[in-house]
């Protein structure tokens, strides 16, 4: 055995005490008791699945002033995410086998964590439905990319055992341009999602998601229509009344409070499946005017903490937490994670539940260099693990530049 843990471990929806025996990257054992005469590394700290995001811009290739697959990976390693499955708004726009293959090799050089790609759909989708098995579709136009639907396109990637992420807004609705955030809402306003997701019931059939749900309407349509519902931290954390300014300008927009609350509600009565961080960093000169500012919010390494506390307020229960970043998004990537169980990778970070710090942009390691939560509590973890590699050790980042593995999500 390469390693045995000792400590208080999130196992079958608890906190257990449990030894974890970790060899060639996987989790080979959980005992209640060990008699071996291996050496045991007793942990202080609560054990729990590694977070997998469903959903960043690490911006590589194109874009690497504002993030790249490392500084990106590294972020996420910090903030106890241990894979992501990043978008394909880049520069080129990843549509073609070709671009997806470029795009391959250079997360394969830089990710110090597992990855998986997402395409857009474009000609040769039975061969991207293959190699990565996810794709997204924007119903609106967004950073790098213009509404685009092609309904044979959807019947294909679904016979072929692929699924879809839509980005829900309908620009039908959008309204005129504006200077601040509630102005921003109502520029591209909540009708503008729910019709948008209401759309997705003319679409062939087959494992859609509704990516970043961010009003009450467009959450109760999704749940009507049985679609998986994905939520981002900064709708459930901030509204259109924070004093943010440009940093707080994402498509979908930020909210009003009500709906801030009602996602809330929903998130814990369990009606979320997935939460997933929709980091796209941009940097902060792009962002002071308003006006010009493009629309995205770092979050990648901010998520999982900023839960964790909730955790710890009591707002939301661990459990809860646990399946929507961890467990659910691991059967989505059809891999073996998001679980401390046998078999599984050991993908684990360690938390101190009493140490809460208030976010702080100088701490944080994406290159966008500030964050809309600065001053939130959160509970990052002191070490985490890939396949049984530590990336973080006591808070200092030890992991490898392309150690990360490719993950096809291809059924
Ligand atoms: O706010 C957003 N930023 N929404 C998107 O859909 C794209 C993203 C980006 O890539 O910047
Ligand atoms: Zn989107
Ligand atoms: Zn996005």
């Amino acid at each position: 055995m390469k390693m045995i843990i000792h400590g208080t471990a999130y196992i079958d929806g608890e906190l257990q005490n449990r030894y974890i025996g970790i060899k060639d990257g996987k989790i080979k054992f959980v005992k209640k008791h060990y008699k071996g005469n291996e050496k045991v590394k007793e942990l202080e700290e609560i054990i729990l699945p590694g977070g997998i995001d469903l959903h960043v811009h690490f911006r590589d290739p194109g874009q690497t002033e504002k993030e790249d697959f490392f500084t990106g990976s590294k972020s996420a390693a910090f903030g106890g995410i241990t894979a992501v499955a990043d978008m394909p708004n880049n520069h080129p726009p990843i549509k073609t086998l070709d671009n997806f293959e470029k795009k391959l090799e250079i997360a394969k050089e830089k990710s110090c964590i597992d990855f998986a790609l997402y395409s857009l759909i474009g000609d040769e989708i039975e061969d991207l439905t293959e190699r990565t098995g996810i794709f997204k579709i924007y119903l609106s136009s967004s950073t790098n990319i213009g509404k685009e639907i092609s309904e044979d396109g959807i019947k294909k990637v679904f016979e072929n055992g692929g699924k879809i992420a839509f980005h829900c807004e309908d620009e039908q609705y959008f309204g005129s341009s504006s200077e601040d955030l509630p102005g921003y809402n109502q520029f591209r306003p909540p009708e503008s999602e729910v019709n948008s997701i209401r759309s997705l019931s003319d679409l062939p059939e087959g494992p859609k998601r509704a990516c970043h749900v961010s009003t009450k309407e467009g959450l109760m349509e999704a749940k009507s229509q049985g679609l998986a519902v994905e939520v981002a931290p900064h709708h459930l954390f901030l509204n259109e009344e924070a004093f943010l300014g440009g940093f707080g300008k994402v498509n979908p927009p930020l909210r009003t409070q009500d709906d801030q609350i009602a996602l809330w509600e929903s998130y814990e009565r369990g009606d979320i499946e997935f939460l997933a961080s929709d980091h796209a960093p941009h940097l902060e000169n792009e962002k002071t005017e308003f006006v010009d500012a493009p629309p995205g919010i770092p979050g990648v390494e901010t998520m999982y903490p900023l839960l964790l506390n909730s955790v710890s307020m009591g707002n939301i229960s661990l459990s809860t937490v646990i399946e929507t970043i961890a467990e659910r998004p691991a059967e989505y990537l059809n891999v073996k994670k998001g679980k401390i169980k046998e078999g599984y990778d050991a993908d684990l970070v360690m938390v101190d539940f009493r140490r809460i710090e208030s976010i702080k942009r100088e701490n944080l390691h994406s290159k966008a260099g500030w964050s809309p939560f600065e001053g939130f509590n959160a509970v990052f973890p002191i070490h985490v693990m890939s396949r049984g590699e530590y990336l973080i050790k006591d808070n200092e980042f030890i992991g490898e530049k392309g150690r990360g593995e490719f993950i096809s999500a291809k059924i």
